[in-house]
């Protein structure tokens, strides 16, 4: 292929994402907006990293942009995003490279993401097709089920035939997480994956990712409002404002002693956590890796 010249080699030693003065801007109407205005980051396997901010600081752009996701002729990204070293602004074919097989997008609202006239089985299989060519139908047919059972889905060979709307939200949203895991990708982008569920089944989804991250060592992009899905989830934490990082750190410090008021009003709004029914324990988690 006449890209492969002009592709760079995966760096072992390179981190999995390194981010530096990252900045789009958007072309809109009303005139140029620089929504991402340069932030700096990096990912490595097994960790989680957490960008918050309240709506429009940015979060989603910074995310569809690291994708490739944001229309060419609308958005302008400079600055420096490569994963495994090789860069995705210098060099935008890799980013069609990476993102399914290096990267994988959990969409934010389950409900709509699917097709509603195509069975679960009908979509995922295309997805696994779609990264693994090689396969055969009856092959592809048996990832898939390998992947529902993986995301926890009962009867995974059931569950092929159903279509959409057969389906509970947090179940979509696990088939979804299914297709993203179609690639064996090392990073899956997270971009407000509960938020269109109910708390219970919110924690449902957090705890499976988790297990994921335990099994597999994947690492994790996650994009939320909400400091105490952040607090749960993340190794380090972003607070994002106006397109830029207002105050980085691990979780630990970030949550415990917010440098911001920025910050300090976020963890303001998030409700405090305490027993309910007498048969949860009275130190709710507050870290990384303790289930929710
Ligand atoms: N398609 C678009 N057209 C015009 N402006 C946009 C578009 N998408 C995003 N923006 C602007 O870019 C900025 C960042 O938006 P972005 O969606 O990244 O925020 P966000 O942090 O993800 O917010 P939310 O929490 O609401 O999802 C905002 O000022 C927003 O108005
Ligand atoms: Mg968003």
């Amino acid at each position: 292929m006449s890209d492969a010249a002009t592709m760079p080699d995966v760096d072992p030693h390179a981190p999995l994402l390194e981010v530096r003065d990252l900045q789009i801007e958007l072309i809109t109407e009303a005139g140029v907006i620089r929504a991402v205005d340069g932030v700096s980051f990096r990912i490595d396997s097994g960790e989680t990293v957490t960008i918050i901010g309240e709506s429009g600081s940015g979060k989603s752009t910074t995310a569809m942009g690291l994708l490739g996701l944001l229309p060419p002729d609308l958005a302008v990204l400079s600055g420096h995003a490569a994963f495994n070293g090789r860069d995705v602004i210098a060099h935008p074919k890799v980013v069609q490279a990476v993102r399914g097989r290096t990267v994988s997008l959990v969409p934010q609202d389950p409900m709509t993401a699917l097709s509603p006239v195509l069975s679960i089985g009908s979509q995922l299989i295309e997805a696994v097709r779609l990264r693994r060519r090689e396969l055969g139908r009856d092959a592809a047919r048996e990832r898939a089920i390998d992947l529902l059972d993986q995301v926890r889905i009962p009867d995974p060979a059931g569950q092929l035939r159903k279509y959409p709307h057969q389906l509970s939200g947090g179940m979509l949203q696990r088939v979804l997480i299914a297709m993203a895991l179609a690639g064996e990708p090392l990073l899956l982008v997270a971009d407000e994956p509960t938020s269109a569920l109910d708390v219970t089944v919110q924690a449902g989804i957090l705890d499976l990712l988790l297990e994921l991250q335990e099994r597999t060592d994947i690492a994790i992009l996650m994009i939320t409002h909400d400091l105490g899905i952040a607090r749960v989830m993340s190794d380090r934490i972003h607070v994002m404002k106006n397109g830029r990082f207002v105050e980085s750190g691990d979780v630990e410090d970030v949550v415990g002693r917010p440098r911001e008021e920025y910050t300090r009003a976020l963890l303001a709004a998030v409700p405090q956590l305490g027993p309910w029914d007498g048969d949860v324990p009275a130190t709710a988690p507050t870290t990384k890796g303790v289930g929710a």
